[in-house]
């Protein structure tokens, strides 16, 4: 057979691959049919005017792809199956995608408005959750990412630890147990990708559908998000000004599994739940039998006063500790991209949560554990929070003292609320929605959060998350000044 493949000396493209793609050319459009005989190698050099060598080339390569097949003693083939039985549609008919079929679990999933970061620059930034980028020690973080990538051996390349490298637990141990009171073993401890990992794997652990978990109401929406996905019945429970209203915890049932609560320091509404409702909590647990997922993220950033021990600690010293899970984050002590949290786990949980971990994502990245185990143990991480909570206390204050002066009558915070956290919950009494304000303070240049989302049932009133730690005095103070022109102007 007459097999012509245009060769173009010129080409950028070697011979091989000029005939090649020839080759495969006209399998595309049928001038070569399954089962169909080539030329001998011979012939076709002779005919295309190169060497024999090109075209052995060529072949070999196509029958080492299997588009070519090449019988002893009798010579090449077009393979028999080439093409999809099924393909595209031909030209000109439109392709109907059947609607694809996925799982209950997509069902479940709902998608967040925090998802994707803002692509927009602000002038002024109160979305919550940023810590003072700023202020971040960033040239003893860069020597110590520099010094842990050069590091000695392989390991800090190859797959690690599920649980976490174990001199990185053994500084969470120690840490949580000088910070937050909670005494425990580095075994206890479990490092994670950041708490919304450590909350999802604990969760596939004691929820399906069927079970019952107790969350906050307003809450951490992600909370409520992750448990959904595991089928279970979510219960919402009021919180006012003193936190979680303990009393009105659904009575004990064995369906209820796991209540998940923010003690420290209330999302978003700022409370600090009293030792009495603590005591009360961890003995509905111990009458229920369910867990308490103590949510801590930022129970270290208290200003007025030392900060609370954790709920955790109480349960250690009365010796309900199997009962409590405690979940932290590096996310607002260092910085959220680093994607790395923890868990302390009762000793009976961690052999599941462990597997849970190495079946999901094996482990958290070993260079970046190596990189904190270091800013730990080498005295920067509780220096960098006792200078970061002296900025963000100032901070508050000038937030505190530009709401008064700018936005009275319009955005109200509740006073009770102690210094704490990153950001004061307002509520805006102005005849405007969540996102109408939101839209107004865009174009003005400040980027606003709205708390609609930590509702069940969204309030009478928008409510925003007024973050004060990423911006200097003097920004927040005209952000908030800009803010009420704008609304009073509304
Ligand atoms: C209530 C609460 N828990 C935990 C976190 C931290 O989550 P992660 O460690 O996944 O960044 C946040 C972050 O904003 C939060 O608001």
């Amino acid at each position: 057979m007459d097999l012509m493949i245009p060769i173009d000396r010129a080409s950028r493209n070697s011979l091989v691959e000029q005939v090649y793609q020839g080759i495969l050319a006209a399998i595309e459009d049928e001038t070569l049919g399954p089962g169909q005989r080539l030329p001998s190698t011979r012939e076709f050099a002779r005919q295309l005017g190169i060497t024999r060598f090109t075209v052995d080339d060529a072949y070999s390569r196509l029958v080492g792809e299997g588009y070519l097949e090449a019988r002893h003693g009798s010579g090449t083939y077009v393979a028999a199956r080439v093409r999809l039985a099924v393909g595209a549609p031909a030209a000109g008919t439109e392709q109907v995608v059947p609607a694809r079929k996925l799982s209950r679990w997509r069902e479940r999933l709902r998608s967040s408005p925090e998802a994707e970061p803002a692509t927009q620059q602000f002038a002024y930034d109160f979305t919550s959750g940023t810590p003072a980028f700023d202020r971040l020690p960033l040239a003893t973080w860069q020597r110590l990412i520099a010094r842990e990538a050069r590091n000695h051996d392989w390991s800090r390349y190859s797959y690690g630890h599920t649980a976490g490298l174990p001199h990185l637990r053994e500084a969470i141990a120690a840490y949580v147990g000088r910070s937050r009171g909670v005494t425990c073993t580095p075994d206890q401890v479990v490092v994670t990708s950041g708490s919304q990992q450590s909350m999802d794997l604990l969760m596939r652990l004691v929820l399906e559908p069927g079970a019952m978990v107790v969350v906050e109401n307003p809450g951490y929406w992600w909370v409520r998000s992750i448990a959904g996905l595991t089928g279970a019945t979510i219960v919402p429970v009021p919180v006012d000004r003193d936190g979680l209203v303990v009393d009105a915890l659904p009575e004990p049932s064995p369906d209820i599994r796991l209540a998940c609560v923010t003690p420290s320091h209330h999302t978003p509404t700022g409370a600090i739940l009293p030792l009495s409702r603590r005591l009360a909590l961890l003995e509905w647990a111990e009458r229920t039998g369910a867990l308490v997922l103590e949510d801590d993220y930022d129970g270290e950033l208290r200003y007025d006063s030392r900060p609370l021990p954790a709920l955790a600690a109480l349960a250690n010293s009365a010796g309900v500790s199997n009962n409590v899970v405690y979940v932290s984050s590096f996310s607002k002590v260092l910085f959220p991209a680093i994607r790395l949290g923890y868990v302390v786990l009762p000793p009976d949980l961690v052999e599941p949560f462990v597997a849970a971990l190495a079946t999901v994502s094996r482990h958290a990245p070993t260079l970046n554990q190596a990189v904190v185990a270091a800013f730990i143990t080498e005295g920067h991480f509780e220096r960098h929070l006792a200078k970061m909570r002296r900025l963000y206390s100032a901070r508050h204050d000038a937030l505190v003292a530009a709401m008064d002066a700018h936005l009275a009558g319009i955005a109200f915070r509740d006073e009770t609320m102690t210094s704490a956290g990153l950001h004061v919950l307002a509520r805006f009494e102005i005849n405007l929605t969540e996102s109408e304000i939101v839209a107004r303070a865009a174009a003005a240049g400040i980027a606003l959060d709205g708390a609609a989302k930590t509702f069940m049932v969204p309030p009478e009133h928008p409510h925003f998350f007024l973050a004060y730690t990423a911006m200097p005095e003097e920004k927040i103070q005209e952000g908030i000044e800009r803010l009420a022109r704008l609304l009073r102007g509304a």
